[in-house]
């Protein structure tokens, strides 16, 4: 009955935590220490960027992978994909250990949404019910910075994602930056890495400047026509943009985890 009374906010009916009435009021005591931890840690970008790398290695195929909280897993965090996502998963350990009722992978896809909402970004649909798991898919599914439009499809064609979602997702890039020691890369995206906006599709556009990083797979979403035009559309339109992207960032939050 109680599935009912909340439809649409809760997944994973039968297989995941039961979400009652007790684990949604938890859902929210443990959003308002992740908005305090994030906001103080300054920490936003390394929290999305763990939501983004445990969701992104669903295979809709063998319905494998996806934000299942399997990335806590030793084995997983090393691949090289993964390369400092350590700090963020100890920062969800500490909220972990004051809600020990919420599962990793609701707890992980809920740090990515609160990391895009506390740094200006659209309101994300949060439905918690996500089951864990510590199997971890082959390393590997993770897109590579070096790959061109054709890799990025693969990749997120094989999770189910479209061109619209490929280009919106990539906005993730408003934040953080790139560390030498992790992937190789270094620098910001933009000129205010802490803020949510679409500045990443107007530096895009703009081409090289001066301090701001592009990886060869952001620079693929201009020369790809059909790419092209998402980022044309959100470099003018912020409001277009939040809006695919709370739709775009729900898909990757939920890959694989059936509605009730
Ligand atoms: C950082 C690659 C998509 C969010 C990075 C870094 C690389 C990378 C190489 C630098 C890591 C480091 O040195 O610390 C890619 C590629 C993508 C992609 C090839 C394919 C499209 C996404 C998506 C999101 C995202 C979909 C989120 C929606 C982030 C964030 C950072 C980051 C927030 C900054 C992390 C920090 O500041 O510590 N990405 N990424 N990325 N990525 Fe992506």
């Amino acid at each position: 009955k109680l599935y009912a009374k909340v439809k649409g906010r809760i997944m994973g009916k039968g297989r995941g935590p039961v979400v009652d009435a007790e684990y949604l009021k938890e859902i929210e005591r443990a959003r308002r220490d992740l908005r305090a931890v994030i906001s103080s840690k300054q920490c936003a970008p390394i929290m999305l960027r763990l939501a983004w790398h445990d969701a992104g290695t669903y295979d809709k195929k063998t319905k494998t992978g996806g934000p299942n909280g399997s990335i806590r897993n030793e084995k997983e965090l090393s691949h090289y994909a993964n390369k400092g996502l350590k700090i963020a998963v100890d920062l969800c350990e500490e909220i972990k250990a004051k809600h020990p009722k919420i599962t990793y992978a609701d707890l992980y896809q809920l740090a990515g949404v609160v990391a895009v909402e506390v740094t200006g970004g659209p309101t994300i649909d949060f439905g918690p019910g996500r089951p864990d798991s510590l199997d971890s898919p082959e390393e590997g599914r993770l897109p590579d910075a070096n790959g061109g439009a054709e890799h990025l499809r693969q990749v997120f064609y094989r999770m189910g994602l479209s061109d619209k979602d490929i280009v919106a997702l990539s906005g993730g890039h408003t934040l953080g930056r790139a560390h030498r020691e992790r992937s190789g890369f270094e620098g910001p995206w933009t000129k205010d890495p802490l803020k949510f906006d679409d500045s990443y599709f107007v530096e895009l556009l703009k081409g090289e400047s001066e301090g701001l990083l592009k990886l060869p797979s952001d620079k693929a979403l201009v020369e790809d026509p059909v790419f092209r035009r998402y980022v044309e559309l959100y470099a003018k339109d912020e409001e277009e943009f939040f809006k695919d992207y709370a739709e775009s960032h729900k898909k990757l939050s939920e890959l694989g985890v059936t509605p009730p």
